[in-house]
């Protein structure tokens, strides 16, 4: 489906966010794996979340939807039955990655499957702190899906120092720890979102400047109640959109203001932006506010390397703030985006260089500068969902707007795109 946008004169108005895609996913593993009843409220209503819960539903969860909530009725410890077929991960990275840390862990083989775009995302990196962990998992040649996993193993605990910042993988070595009755250990030298650990309690400590995650049975979660915040990521499209865009104020309520979730918010504001928190609340371990964005004129600022597993999803989005702001844009030390949904750092590229910008590829980054030339652009979303709603809010802010191919992949993570933008358009 191809969807065009108009240039847009004014933002005006108060946007609520779906739940938090991180943060969902978490809220429905959590109550799967605990015995009985749990309650989550304003889970996530993507594509991807959806696939989470189509998983732990082939293995015998129940759920109920409920008054703007979800009820689950989980299985408890390692009392999972065994899929009929292979799971289905559909689109989801963090699906797959957290689901394969529980099932090494259970008494029955498993298969997980998924997309185009999945099977080609590297797996090897939790397949190899599982296997020393003593699971047995098998995937394609190259270390992509299908994966396969042998049940009844005897597994043990490691202490495992995280090779790169990915809260994937640490998340699946701690799933997989919370079934061991000896502590686990992950190590992390650059720390990336701890839903995980917040969200289970987990013991924390710190060694020669890493922060070190405890993990045993003993963390093995119970049936409770989850509140999800908004989704700081989807939120993150509309950030520019309402600071570049004259005579504009938008509220956004409700979204997660996690620590290791805000650097988006902390660019802008360098660049000049004028957003404020205010009405703060703290939920099942999470913190979350209301945004209060007004007009401002950005300028592009040095990106620094500490911020970049905090802003790994908002990148193309700020790319995005960066071509109406003054100065050169730059980012580097970021080549995780060549394994996301799509090859993040070529579909940037690509679609900038439609608009006739300087632009030059590195393999961990971009960078670009000049003036546009191209006033209607047609973008290619490359099936990615964040990459269709950064250069939807990009053709907004152009003269004569533009359009963007393949733009329904926006379902992965926020299917109310086109609805939340009529409420505030002016
Ligand atoms: C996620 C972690 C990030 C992020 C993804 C969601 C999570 O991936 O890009 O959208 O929920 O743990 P990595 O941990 O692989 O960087």
């Amino acid at each position: 489906m191809e969807q065009s946008f108009n240039k847009i004169n004014r933002i005006k108005g108060t946007l609520n966010i779906p739940g938090d895609k991180s943060i969902s996913h978490r809220s429905v593993i959590f109550s799967s794996l605990a015995e009985g009843k749990s309650v989550i409220y304003n889970l996530g209503n993507g594509e991807d979340v959806k696939s989470t819960i189509s998983c732990f539903a082939a293995m015998g969860v129940e759920f109920i939807p409920g008054n703007a909530s979800l009820i689950v009725n989980g299985c408890g410890y390692k009392k999972f039955i065994k899929p009929l077929a292979p799971l289905f991960a559909g689109n989801s990275g963090t699906t797959t990655r957290l689901l394969t840390g529980v099932l090494v862990n259970q008494n029955f083989d498993s298969e997980i499957t998924g997309d185009e775009s999945l099977s080609n995302r590297p797996m090897k990196r939790i397949i190899t702190p599982l296997t020393q962990m003593g699971a047995k998992i098998s995937a394609a040649s190259n270390g992509t899906l299908p994966i396969k996993i042998s049940g009844s193993q005897k597994l043990h605990p490691i202490d495992y120092e995280l090779p790169l910042a990915s809260a994937q993988v640490k998340s699946s070595v701690i799933l997989s720890g919370l079934h061991l009755e000896d502590e686990t250990k992950v190590i992390e030298k650059t720390e990336s979102r701890d839903h995980t650990e917040r969200m289970l309690g987990l013991k924390i400590s710190n060694k020669d400047g890493s922060k070190i995650i405890h993990v045993s049975k003993k963390n093995y979660p119970s049936a409770g109640e989850y509140i999800v915040p908004g989704d700081i990521s989807t939120a993150a499209f509309f950030l520019p959109l309402a600071l570049l865009t004259h005579n504009s104020e938008l509220l956004i309520k409700n979204v997660s203001i996690n620590e290791t979730r805000i650097g988006i918010i902390t660019i802008l504001k360098s660049m000049g932006g004028n957003i404020t928190a205010e009405n703060i609340k703290h939920n099942s371990g999470e913190i979350s506010g209301d945004l209060l964005l007004k007009s401002s004129s950005l300028k592009n600022i040095e990106i620094p390397r500490h911020i970049i597993p905090n802003i790994i999803d908002e990148i193309p989005i700020l790319a995005v703030a960066g071509v109406i702001a003054d100065g050169k844009f730059s980012i580097r030390n970021a080549k995780e985006l060549r394994g996301k949904e799509s090859d993040r750092i070529s579909a940037v590229c690509y679609n900038l260089k439609l608009l006739g910008l300087n632009v030059t590829e590195f393999e961990d980054g971009f960078e670009f500068d000049g003036v546009i030339k191209n006033q209607y652009p047609v973008f290619d979303s490359f099936g990615d969902h964040r990459i269709a709603m950064s250069f939807g809010i990009l053709s907004l802010l152009l003269s004569n707007g533009g359009k963007i191919n393949n733009f329904n992949s926006v379902n992965i993570s926020n299917p109310d795109f086109i609805k939340q933008l009529k409420t505030i358009s002016r």
